[in-house]
């Protein structure tokens, strides 16, 4: 396999996957895509495959086909392929491509496919009948990967009835970096620092880099004056980053009503319902928000653990929420330069709307990828839930509930129910309530090894740290970050 260069971070599993695609010796055309938001890394991961495996790349810009065709043509020239006359359609140049290749399997992308799509609809069925029978990729070992950052228009590619539904033998989605990887990208080894810093941050690797002039927060001490310093800066791209994220989907045309929307969910509605009355809408009319901001990734649809049929909302990129929470609702104050007076009114929202909800996922996300030993179990399914305690009439809101791998003819096994306090030290308190819910759920789960996990970011009351019991668990903000 190909090394990965070294400038390329982390990417490994992604790299894996696109080496092992473009070396693929079979003949025949392969198509592969490759999605995911703007600012993952994309071109990067393109870039560093081509040329470390001597392929074609191709970044389209928003042209008409003509243009387009023109300056394709150029490219290939450029990049060694033979062209005896100018390309006049799309016909032409995709079967060129595949007789260009030559006997070796060879990479070639074309990057921000969705430009090419706008400017030239048949595009994909195009490509569909040159990968079919009878279609000019046949004899090649072309393996062509469609790129793209719309993730609604990607998306579409290969769904329902579209042309190259069904052909793509590659798809991957590159995603933000995890909440430790985005920790080492940023060099931030102070667990705690990292939390605050991935709650706004969150794992875009282009926010450390351009988006801040490669700012970071030197220690603890110094992340208020980073926050001033960077995405509460008028002046830097970060401050303005979270609108333009909105604005690059083009299924999204009323960006005033998904604004609302993520704003109800930044201040703390979850349900469809609470949501749709905080922005003063009946429910049905936010249904297609929901789907479009589902679909470009910005938000996730996480079902209820306990309640079939219930599910919350949670934006899934931290930027977003720290910017409906903290910078939308002063707005005003901040563009006149005001951050200082905005940030010191605003921390306390800071703490209990940002990073006490981001803190839970962070939880989340290490529970999903626990080593067997901390759960005794390889997790099956992570998330959260609420248990209803009608004897007490209250409820039990789960922050992190662990269930093992489905086993067919057997209750599933409950293999951790936690919660996540960012602020607080834990002790017996949250143990009791979490044991109460265990109770209540052993009549539909097998909960007789179901570990009771307190997570915090403040540590751990004595009473709890000094007695001995495997079926607790006291996981710290060091054994989040552990690698
Ligand atoms: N794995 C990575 N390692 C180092 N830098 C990265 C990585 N991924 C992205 N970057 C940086 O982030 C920025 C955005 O990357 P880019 O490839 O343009 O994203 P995309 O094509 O997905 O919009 C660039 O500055 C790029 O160098
Ligand atoms: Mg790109």
């Amino acid at each position: 396999m190909t090394a990965k260069p070294d400038h390329v971070f982390d990417r490994d599993r992604e790299w894996a996957g696109l080496t092992s695609f473009t070396q693929n010796p079979h003949p025949g055309a392969m198509l592969g895509v490759v999605s995911g938001r703007r600012r993952q890394g994309k071109s990067l991961l393109m870039e560093a495959l081509t040329s470390a495996t001597g392929g074609l790349y191709f970044p389209a810009l928003e042209q008409t086909e003509a243009i387009t065709l023109r300056s394709f043509t150029a490219s290939l020239i450029r990049q060694g392929i033979a062209v005896s006359q100018p390309l006049r359609s799309w016909e032409d140049a995709i079967s060129l491509l595949f007789s260009a290749t030559g006997d070796h399997p060879r990479a070639i992308v074309i990057d921000e496919f969705p430009f090419l799509v706008k400017a030239s609809p048949s595009l994909p069925s195009i490509i569909q009948r040159e990968l079919g029978p009878g279609g000019s990729g046949a004899g090649s070992r072309a393996r062509l990967i469609l790129c793209g950052s719309a993730m609604t228009v990607m998306g579409q590619l290969l769904a329902g009835q579209a042309p190259l539904r069904g052909r793509a033998s590659l798809e991957l989605l590159v995603r933000p970096f995890g909440y430790r990887e985005a920790a080492a990208f940023w060099g931030v080894s102070d667990p705690q620092l990292a939390v605050l810093l991935h709650a706004i941050a969150g794992g875009t690797p282009a926010y450390r880099r351009e988006f801040v002039a490669f700012d970071t927060p030197a220690d603890l001490a110094d992340f208020d004056a980073w926050v001033l310093r960077t995405v509460l800066n008028p002046q830097r791209p970060l401050f303005r980053e979270a609108r333009y994220l909105l604005a690059e989907e083009p299924d999204i045309r009323d960006p005033a009503l998904y604004h609302s929307v993520l704003a109800a969910i930044a201040s703390g509605n979850s349900t469809n319902g609470s949501i749709a009355s905080y922005v003063g809408r009946k429910s049905a009319e936010i249904t297609h928000p929901l789907t479009v901001l589902e679909d470009s990734a910005l938000i996730a649809r996480q079902p209820d653990m306990f309640r079939a049929g219930r599910a919350v909302y949670r934006t899934t990129e931290p930027l977003i929420t720290f910017y409906e929470a903290i910078m939308q609702p002063d707005w005003y104050r901040l563009e006149s330069g005001q951050a200082d007076a905005v940030w010191r009114d605003q921390r306390p929202t800071f703490f209990s709307r940002v990073v006490g909800p981001h803190f839970e996922d962070i939880c989340r996300r290490f529970a999903e990828n626990a080593a067997p030993g901390v759960f005794g179990g390889i997790p099956g399914e992570v998330g959260q839930g609420v248990v209803n305690d009608a004897a007490n009439r209250s409820q039990i809101e789960i922050d992190v509930a662990v269930r093992g791998p489905r086993e067919p003819g057997r209750p599933p096994r409950l293999l951790s129910l936690g919660e996540a306090k960012w602020g607080e030290a834990m002790g017996t308190r949250h143990l009791a309530r979490l044991a109460r819910a265990r109770d209540l759920l052993s009549d539909r789960f097998d909960t007789s090894d179901c570990v009771l996990a307190c997570y915090s970011g403040k540590g751990f009351d004595h009473d709890v740290l000094a007695a001995h019991d495997s079926r607790v668990a006291l996981i710290g903000l060091a054994d989040l970050y552990r690698p």
